[in-house]
């Protein structure tokens, strides 16, 4: 009898997966007016920060070709090894750290980005466009190559950015722009791997390879490159600190991010490609 019940659990698994997968496969389908996706969007957005800001609705993406840009644009930053696969290698979407379509504050938001660029960066040393920030994130984050910048997929992500700053007032910072600042810590990654076993691995799996779509990998042949800003400890740290575990953000301390990141990135990724270096 017990061996029928752990059969039966066995098989559970793998089938909760596949519907887990045909629901996530039904939202990106209904693209805009999946359930899920207009739950995260209509929530107050900066409820705490000094510029209130509403998420624009939905109704207001025209029905026109612009909008099909705009509705494009929302498709790969959503789903990105689906919607730009040619450019994408890592299995992860902008959206996964860029969350809730890139509105949510402090996981570094796109929301008023277009009056801010171009702007100087501190990796590139120069000054650079917003075009070329998406480039960085495509060649690292992504672990993938950069688009053309003419072609339709820099223009969808660009008309879907410029979208989602409308309601800004121009040059004025969005309250949640970039990541919280954690104190500067000194992390341990053996006590991080502690906190990785009993509070990330659920989601994002003992071995870090995540159950994509739906939970992103954290290293491994599918995650971001080496050359990424997660892959920096403070960056991650303040990451999960304000964003992670997902269902109960807010409940590490600042010594439990930075312990958790360090294990991260002691992790295997893939190798940045030095090629890509002037993005
Ligand atoms: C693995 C996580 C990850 C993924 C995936 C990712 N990014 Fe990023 N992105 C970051 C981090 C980290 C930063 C830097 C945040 C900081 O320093 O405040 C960043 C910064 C940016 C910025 C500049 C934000 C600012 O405030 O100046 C843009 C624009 C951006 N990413 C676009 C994208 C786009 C478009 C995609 C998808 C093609 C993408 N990113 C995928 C992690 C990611
Ligand atoms: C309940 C499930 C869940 C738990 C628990 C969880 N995560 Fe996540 N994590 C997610 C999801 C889902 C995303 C993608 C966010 C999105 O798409 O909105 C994510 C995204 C991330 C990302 C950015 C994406 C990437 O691939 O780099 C990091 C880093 C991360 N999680 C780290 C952690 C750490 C560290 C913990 C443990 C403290 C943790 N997560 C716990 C579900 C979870």
């Amino acid at each position: 009898m017990i061996r029928i019940l752990q059969r039966m659990r066995s098989r559970a698994i793998p089938l909760l997966a596949l519907l887990i997968a045909a629901l996530y496969g039904s939202a990106l389908w209904f693209g805009l007016s999946s359930p899920r996706l207009a739950t995260w969007w209509s929530l107050p957005v900066d409820p705490r920060g000094t510029m209130p800001w509403h998420a624009p609705s939905i109704e207001s993406v025209p029905a026109d070709e612009h909008g099909e840009l705009i509705r494009d644009g929302r498709r790969i930053f959503i789903a990105t090894p689906e919607f730009a696969s040619d450019h994408a290698r890592a299995l992860v979407s902008c959206s996964n750290c860029h969350m809730q379509g890139g509105i949510r504050p402090y996981a570094s938001p796109m929301v008023g980005l277009p009056s801010i660029f171009p702007t100087y960066n501190k990796r590139a040393g120069r000054v650079i466009s917003l075009a070329e920030r998406i480039q960085e994130c495509f060649v690292r984050s992504e672990n993938g190559t950069p688009l053309d910048p003419q072609g339709r997929e820099m223009h969808a992500l660009l008309a879907y950015i410029d979208w989602l700053s409308t309601p800004q007032p121009t040059r004025r910072k969005f309250a949640g722009r970039g990541l919280v600042v954690l104190p500067v810590l000194t992390p341990d990654p053996a006590r991080g791997q502690r906190l990785y076993v009993s509070q990330c691995a659920g989601c994002h799996g003992a071995g870090g390879a995540g159950y994509t779509p739906q939970f992103p990998p954290l290293w491994g042949p599918d995650a971001y490159n080496d050359g990424a800003g997660m892959n920096q400890i403070s960056k991650m740290a303040a990451f999960i600190q304000h964003n992670m575990p997902q269902n109960r953000p807010g409940a590490l301390t600042p010594q439990q991010a930075w312990d958790l990141a360090a294990f991260i990135h002691n992790q295997p990724h893939p190798a940045f490609n030095p090629a890509y270096k002037h993005y």
